[in-house]
Parts: structure tokens; sequence; C-alpha cells
């Protein structure tokens, strides 16, 4: 463990993600004004860079979908000075042509949580631009490391259900006629929380199972997606590894400081 341990940029692993760096890392413990984050961080090497890695179900997938502490996720990731974040994501397919294995790189996401801390701001006088959910910059760098081990899609709108349910047939159908792509339980509030505290934030999304809506036989098993997720686990952590060196620089891009000159103060200035 070391206080003064530090990196720009960091991935927050999603279900079946729980480790990117194996022992070659430092281990960091943070607090938050929300408590503590899923799991202490780890700072590793990622070609010459220092990234922090935080598995979003904690260690042991000790939290579920409704329960992850998004709020101290996010404020612990900025506090070690992360200023842009990958968000890879196991996600359920609502079109038979995106199948399992498909890697995404979703550019709209529509929230369908509920009662979920989805700001930093209670105080009132602050609403971020989030028409664009997901940076830019960030996009550009995961769509540049698709390559072909992976079938690949350089767009997708992603719907983030509460969970920890599956959607029902309905849900699915309704979803899928809306003509979005993906569907999962975790995309939102990351995105807008990482936006709130001025990080460039990207979702990158594996394909493990198609949603309810469009099979046949008993629906999504959480067993079929863990297993699924696992098979594909080792091209993608190369694709999030390409990803992460093809990031330019280590600040904020100009587009994700939606609050530097509106007069907000940021917690972190
Ligand atoms: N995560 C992975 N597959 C999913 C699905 N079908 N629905 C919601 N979240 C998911």
């Amino acid at each position: 463990m070391s206080s003064d341990a530090r990196a720009t940029l960091a991935i927050i692993g999603g279900s079946g993600f729980y480790d990117f760096f194996g022992d070659d890392a430092t281990t960091v413990e943070v607090e938050t004004p929300y408590g503590a984050p899923s799991a202490p961080i780890t700072i590793g090497q990622v070609e010459g860079r220092s990234v922090a890695f935080l598995p979003r179900h904690g260690r042991k997938h000790e939290y579920s979908p409704h329960t992850v502490p998004y709020r101290a996720n996010m404020w612990a990731l900025r506090t070690l000075g992360v200023r842009r974040v990958f968000g890879p994501c196991a996600v359920g397919s609502l079109r038979a042509d995106w199948g399992p294995g498909t890697v995404a790189v979703p550019d709209q996401l529509v929230d369908r949580t509920s009662g979920r801390a989805q700001t930093f701001y209670d105080a009132g006088g602050v609403h971020v631009s989030f028409a664009d959910p997901y940076c830019d910059e960030l996009r550009s760098a995961a769509i540049a490391s698709l390559g072909t081990e992976l079938p690949s899609r350089d767009h997708g709108t992603m719907v983030v259900v509460e969970g920890p349910r599956f959607s029902t047939r309905a849900e699915s159908r309704w979803f899928a006629g809306q003509g979005w792509e993906l569907v999962n339980m975790t995309g939102h509030p990351e995105a807008v929380l990482a936006r709130e505290l001025e990080m460039c934030y990207s979702a990158i999304a594996l394909v493990t199972d198609l949603d309810a809506g469009l099979e046949s036989g008993e629906g999504v098993s959480a067993a079929d997606v863990f297993a699924e997720f696992e098979r594909n686990l080792v091209p993608f952590k190369a694709l999030v590894r390409r990803a992460v060196a093809a990031v330019d620089g280590d600040d904020t891009c100009d587009k994700c400081r939606v609050l530097t000159g509106t007069g907000v103060q940021l917690p972190f200035e």
C-alpha cells in the first residue's frame, strides 16, 4: 500500500473483470465522503503509463449493480489524479446480429434505473450537459483499438436497467423496438458522475448474451453471462490495454470540462 500513488487514467472493470495487473501493482485504500469504493484501487503500468484499476463489483463480486458505490468509486479515482476513465462492462444484445463476443463502443445511453444517487451536487444549481454521455477522445481511442480478434461495432445505444433482475421479454422487445442495441445494469450513473467531476469517460461493452426479447429459450441467465464473459476475457483485456495505450494526453479534454467557466466550484479545486 502506498499513499502517494497517482494515476491520470483508470479502468473500472465490470462483471468478471476483477484484476488487471496481477501481482505487479500498488494497492491504495481510499476513503471518500461517500464511503469506501468497491475495492482497494490498484495502480500498475500500461505502456509506461500509470493506470488505476477498480473492480466495479468488488474483488469478490460483493456489490450488485444497484448497490455499487458509484459516487465513492468516481470520487476515489479523482483523488488519485484520474482524469480519464474507461468502463469495460458486460452487456446484453438487443440485436441478433450483435452476437455474444461482440465488442461495442457505445455512443448513447438511456437511463432506466431508479433511485440511484446520480449527482455530487445535491445543493442544486448544477446541471451538466449530458447530450453526448461519452468522451469523443476516449471513444476514438477505444474504436482505434477494436482489432480483429472479436467482432466489433463503433457505436450503440446502451439502455441501463435497474436490475439486479434481467429484463422481461416485453421490456426487451420494447428496448429493441426503440432501435437501442445494448442493455446493461451499471452504465448509469457512472458516466454522469465522471462528467460531474470533469473526467473523460467511455464505456467499452462486451456482449455476453442475446437479451430475452431475442431468445426463444429460457431468457438470460447470470451463469451464461459470466461464462461468456470469461470465454472472451483474454482478447477483451488485450483490447482494453490497447485502448489505454492509444489515449493521447493525461488531462480532461476540452469538451468534458463542462463546469469550467460556469462559476461552479469543483469539489477538487
Ligand atoms: N449484462 C449482461 N447481459 C445483460 C442483460 N441481458 N441485461 C442486463 N444486463 C446485462
